[in-house]
């Protein structure tokens, strides 16, 4: 079996997976139940003030048969005292002193920082993420995604942090905003160890047609939701990626957002991340999800030859570029496998409405024939195709040598 451990910006874990802060870490009782089932790590559910939570708090989207693509949450922090969750905390480190527990925290004034950080570090815990990243309810109070929407206040929050700080601190963002980039350098700049992301991001999630309130509904009213689950993937994909080729970042980064799978979670890993942290899926399957987190990645990494995850991370990056210099003579074709074919057309309705008109259907066997010179291998019909291997992308091959955007504008 594969060597799992990791020792991601100096905190040592049995594996990466560890739980995100939210409702799954809430406790001393949850978080040393998900170490028996074998996660690497918890980063508890953020604690500052403690909060008045609203009593419907949650909304779903569902696709197909698929429950809770996207989930929407209008929850606070901890609804339980600062003392209480550290009490929990230094009993879950006696049980578990190699099992990182780090903690999430979200204060105000830079006393409240330096305050919590101490009393953090005095409960024994192994590193303090910092929540900058919440954007729903605190951010109207000046913490949470109002914080990591504002360089200049990461940049300074992360930097009293850092000062009082003897264990490593982890800044979480806020995708609800343009450049990710930005908010990262700025908690490099502010000494963080690392970064981690993603929040969740601002969404309504459906509107009653009955009642006009929009979900979840709070006697008669809403307010936008944090969603999060398998839906906002790629989205967080995307900003790990951005955040590990910024030199300005150059920290570790935790990757965040709809991870379910161990293919999720190594997708993550070669976009740079070091670690991975999980909530939605926990709270919809529950702990047990960590044996096939742990059995896939270890599979993959003995077939692949990888001797630890350090060796993977990032090992997707060299292979990401600006479109401008993508092979503009780089071409691929669609090619139907007739004998899988079911003809159920779908793909003659997509090319014809919603493509290039490529595909036609044989006038006697109504089978779909492409005709290779009109298609221009958008990929549309091999998507859509609902059988496994019917549509394959044939590569053409780039006779005339690769010639870029870059090149034909002369640069
Ligand atoms: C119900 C709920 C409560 C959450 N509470 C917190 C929190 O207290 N602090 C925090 O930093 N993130 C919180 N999060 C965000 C998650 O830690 C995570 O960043 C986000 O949900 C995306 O990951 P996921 O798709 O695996 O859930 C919460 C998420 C959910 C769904
Ligand atoms: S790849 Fe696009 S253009 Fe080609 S046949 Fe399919 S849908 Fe049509
Ligand atoms: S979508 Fe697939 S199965 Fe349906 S007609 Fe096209 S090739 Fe055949």
């Amino acid at each position: 079996m594969a060597n799992l451990s990791v020792n991601f910006a100096g905190i040592k874990a049995p594996n990466p997976f560890w739980l995100a802060s939210g409702p799954p870490s809430n406790s001393a009782v949850q978080v040393m139940k998900a170490f028996d089932y074998g996660w690497g790590g918890a980063v508890w559910k953020t604690i500052g003030a403690p909060v008045i939570n609203v009593s419907s708090r949650y909304s779903g989207v569902n696709w197909g048969k698929k429950r809770l693509v996207g989930l929407s949450n209008i929850e606070l922090i901890s609804d339980r005292s600062v003392s209480d969750n550290l009490k929990e905390i230094e009993m879950v480190k006696k049980q578990f002193p190699h099992h990182p527990v780090i903690a999430s925290v979200m204060v105000q004034t830079k006393e409240e920082w330096i305050r919590i950080i101490q009393d953090c570090q005095n409960a024994g815990v192994d590193g303090i993420e910092l929540n900058f990243g919440c954007p729903h309810g605190m951010c109207e109070r000046g913490m949470g995604s109002a914080v990591g929407q504002e360089p200049r206040l990461v940049e300074l929050i992360t930097g009293w942090v850092t000062e009082e700080a003897k264990v490593p601190v982890i800044v979480k963002l806020t995708p609800n905003i343009t450049d990710i980039t930005e908010p990262a350098s700025a908690a490099s700049r502010g000494g963080a160890d690392a970064i981690s992301l993603i929040n969740t991001i601002k969404c309504i999630t459906g509107v009653d047609l009955d009642t006009f309130v929009p979900y979840p509904m709070v006697d008669h009213k809403s307010t936008h939701g944090g969603y999060s689950g398998p839906a906002v993937k790629p989205i967080a994909l995307n900003m790990v990626k951005n955040c590990a080729l910024d030199p300005h970042v150059g920290i570790p980064v935790s990757g965040i957002g709809g991870i379910e799978t161990w293919r999720d979670a190594v997708e993550f890993i070669l976009l740079g991340a070091g670690s991975v942290q999980i909530c939605t899926a926990v709270m919809h399957h529950g702990f047990g999800i960590i044996r096939q987190l742990t059995d896939g990645l270890s599979r993959y990494m003995d077939e692949k030859g990888f001797c630890c995850v350090d060796a993977m991370v990032g090992k997707a990056l060299s292979n990401v570029t600006e479109w401008e210099n993508l092979n503009l003579n780089y071409k691929v074709v669609a090619e139907i496998d007739e004998e899988k074919c079911t003809r159920c057309q779908l793909c003659y309705t997509a090319c014809n409405e919603g493509a290039y008109q490529a595909i036609s259907l044989a006038p006697d066997s109504r089978i779909p024939v492409i005709d290779k010179n009109r298609c221009v291998g958008c990929n549309l019909c091999s998507l859509i195709c609902p059988v496994d291997h019917c549509i394959s992308m044939i590569p053409g091959g780039d006779a005339n040598g690769v010639e870029t955007w870059k090149h034909k504008m002369g640069k």
